[in-house]
């Protein structure tokens, strides 16, 4: 049986007619850049995640660096950030001029470990970027209180976090001063291409990103700060208020989707507890009491890896690795100092990662099908 990664087919034939509708329209109209269903996609998207303001930019890279920028990060400050995350976080941070300085993950929710962040605080310390790494939010009511204490900012990384709650019943991205989304197509709320939100509830913070994203402009031709072109095309903004009506109940299809490989896994015969474990655990059904997993990525750690992977491949089910090398190990980061062995939990899981297929439509069977496999291989 053939089990894709991701299959994003399902989605499109569920919104089709609406997207297709809505295209027509907006080309007919030649209606692009900052329209109308940009502003109206801001506002339902930040209402959706529980604050005040949404700024429509051009990727979730964009976000990141844009919600920096807007916290007046540059070249002599240091931004702390997770060891093991997608480049881009770190990304963000370079385009910025300023320092990324890197913390352990937690081995339990893979997440920024909050107990190693203070030791990394310096003078030069600006800002703080937790990522609710897979669709699990990060530790925020911890982090928050570290920020508060040395008056840091933070800006969390909801790129793969689409409708998580966090430990206080909040949405992931509603706690930290700005949050930043990708709409990469894959993501739970993909567009047809790239696209990103920077959300706050801080007005001035807002006005700020809105301002960046638009050549720093604020009417025109008058430039009030240096900024970029990094908006969000109208087109995209039409196609993501449409599927917004559906995220949540393809969050759940996910959730129940990872109840089924948790099932799997747990029945007879049984894997050895260190040949396969679930990378971020948390309880798929919490809704609104205690931090949500909206498993954007399905992980696991696997011994043997990347032999398990080619065995999976052969079976015809496809895999990923998120992330096979952290931050601190690639060529274009040997700058920032660090050296092997100083993130050891983001290290090994590095090592072990591999991320199982998952996404809304995933089928009973296709999911038995690939945890037999993974069985079989052990076995
Ligand atoms: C954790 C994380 N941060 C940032 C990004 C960057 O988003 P984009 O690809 O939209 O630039 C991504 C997306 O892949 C991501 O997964």
């Amino acid at each position: 049986m053939k089990v894709p990664f991701v299959d994003l087919s399902r989605p499109y034939q569920q919104t089709k007619q609406a997207i297709l509708k809505k295209i027509e329209v907006l080309m007919e109209r030649s209606d692009f850049i900052l329209g109308d269903e940009v502003k109206k996609f801001e506002e339902e998207f930040a209402a959706y995640i529980g604050v005040k303001h949404g700024i429509g930019v051009a990727s979730g890279t964009d976000a990141l660096h844009l919600a920096l920028r807007a916290c007046d990060v540059g070249p002599d400050d240091e931004v702390i950030t997770a060891a093991n995350t997608f480049i881009a976080t770190a990304t963000a941070i370079t385009l910025t001029g300023a320092r990324t300085v890197l913390v352990d993950v937690d081995p339990k929710t893979y997440n920024i470990n909050p107990a190693l962040i203070e030791a990394k605080i310096t003078k030069k310390t600006k800002v703080i970027i937790p990522v609710h790494l897979y669709g699990q939010p990060a530790a925020m009511d911890e982090i928050m209180k570290i920020a508060r204490k040395h008056s840091l900012k933070v800006i969390e990384d909801a790129a793969q976090a689409h409708g998580a709650f966090v430990a206080t019943g909040k949405k992931a991205g509603s706690d930290g001063d700005l949050a930043c989304f990708s709409f990469y197509p894959a993501k739970n709320l993909g567009a047809a291409g790239d696209a990103g939100m920077v959300v706050t509830d801080n007005a001035q913070l807002a006005e700020k990103v809105r301002l960046l994203r638009n050549y720093g402009q604020k009417v025109k031709n008058q430039h009030t700060l240096k900024g970029f072109n990094s908006r969000l095309d109208n087109l995209q903004a039409a196609v993501l208020r449409i599927k917004l009506k559906y995220l949540d109940q393809w969050n759940q299809q996910r959730q129940a989707n990872a109840r089924i490989y948790q099932e799997f896994f747990t029945a007879e015969p049984r894997l050895k507890s260190d040949e396969v474990i679930l990378a971020n655990p948390s309880n798929p059904t919490a809704k609104t009491a205690g931090p949500n997993h909206v498993y954007h990525l399905y992980v696991i750690l696997a011994q043997n890896r990347d032999k398990l992977a080619d065995w999976l491949k052969e079976r015809k089910i496809a895999t990923g690795l998120h992330y096979p090398v952290p931050i601190h190990l690639h060529e274009c980061y040997q700058d920032l100092g660090y050296q092997s062995g100083d993130f050891p939990v983001a290290e090994e899981y590095a090592a072990k990662t591999l991320s199982l297929p998952m996404y809304p439509d995933l089928t009973k069977e296709q999911i038995k099908w690939v945890v037999d496999s993974v069985k079989e291989f052990y076995k």
